[in-house]
């Protein structure tokens, strides 16, 4: 997958055939971040802003297609797959939501708001050691998206997000597969700093817009709000006009201070374990 930057609605490498990008019509906003951050929380809220705003709206997710979503589920409930299959099994569900919910909806003018993408996809195989390279050929067919919106926190701010949404930790979503240990909480922190720390990477590398996700949501939603309206024409939106470069700049920012957070962090004492939630039996929820 090349990462030199690359217009909105072309391939990252590999054109999909029989796809002509000059049919497609609307706009690829993706939600990217780890788990429990609250990615839900604001797809649900941009979809009802969009379609006040007049716009079709298609809100799509990791493990949702037709043809690989309860599969993922049943293998997930097993707890026995390996992390090639996985990945494959993922860039599989990816592939049938491109070409059956995205690409038509794109060509219909839709906006596509998308909970996660081959970013997480990505992140989940690099946490597990996979090869870089041959995970940005497999995921190569992917399109460039509009924007990239990365909720970014530390897990010491997941935790009580998992503890309050579900009341507990879930086997995937603790990388308990990886056998860190049989502490699902420990698990859960060890696993998830990797993948923030791989998301930080991609985030650079794919011009992800980092938003500090330990504001309010309304804080977010009304950043987000501030990113999106400016994908549209000026006439339907009142959007305060920005001076070029500050989405890269605020990214710059969020990184910066969440290293800062980190080091800082890192001085105190390890964060309290969350009573009762870790004890629970592996559940198999994480999309
Ligand atoms: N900005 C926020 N501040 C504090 N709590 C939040 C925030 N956003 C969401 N939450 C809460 O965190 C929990 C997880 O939120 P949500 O389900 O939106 O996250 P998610 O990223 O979709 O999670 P999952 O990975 O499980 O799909 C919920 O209880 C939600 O109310
Ligand atoms: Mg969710």
């Amino acid at each position: 997958m090349a990462t030199t930057p690359k217009s909105p609605l072309s391939f990252y490498s590999e054109p999909l055939l029989g796809v002509d990008l000059s049919e497609l019509q609307g706009k690829l906003i993706v939600i990217e971040g780890p788990d429990a951050v609250g990615r839900s929380t604001q797809v649900a809220r941009l979809r009802s802003w969009l379609e006040q705003q007049g716009h079709a709206v298609l809100d799509t997710g990791m493990a949702r297609s037709a043809l690989a979503g309860d599969g993922i589920q049943k293998a997930k409930e097993g707890n026995t797959l390996g992390p090639v299959t996985m990945t494959l099994f993922y860039a599989t569900d990816f592939a049938d939501r491109l070409e059956n919910e995205i690409l038509p909806a794109l060509r219909a003018g839709f906006v596509v708001l998308t909970d996660r993408y081959i970013f997480s996809l990505m992140a989940r195989a690099i946490a597990r050691g996979e090869d870089r390279v041959w995970l940005e050929k497999l995921a190569g067919f992917a399109l460039v998206p509009h924007a990239v919106y990365y909720l970014r926190a530390e897990v010491q701010d997941l935790v009580p997000r998992v503890v309050r949404g579900r009341g507990r930790f879930d086997f995937w979503e603790s990388g308990m597969d990886m056998r860190f240990g049989p502490d699902m909480y420990d698990s859960f922190v060890r696993y998830q700093a990797r993948l923030i720390k791989v998301l930080d990477r991609m985030a650079r590398q794919y011009d992800f817009v980092a938003i500090d996700a330990t504001q309010s949501p309304d804080a977010i939603f009304a950043e987000l709000k501030r990113g999106i309206g400016k994908l549209f024409p000026k006439s339907r939106y009142v959007v305060k006009t920005a001076k070029p470069g500050k989405a890269a700049k605020s990214t710059a920012k969020t990184l910066k201070k969440a290293a800062a957070a980190k080091a800082s962090s890192a001085k105190k004492k390890a964060a309290p374990k969350a009573t009762g939630a870790a004890n629970g039996q592996p559940i198999a929820t994480e999309a």
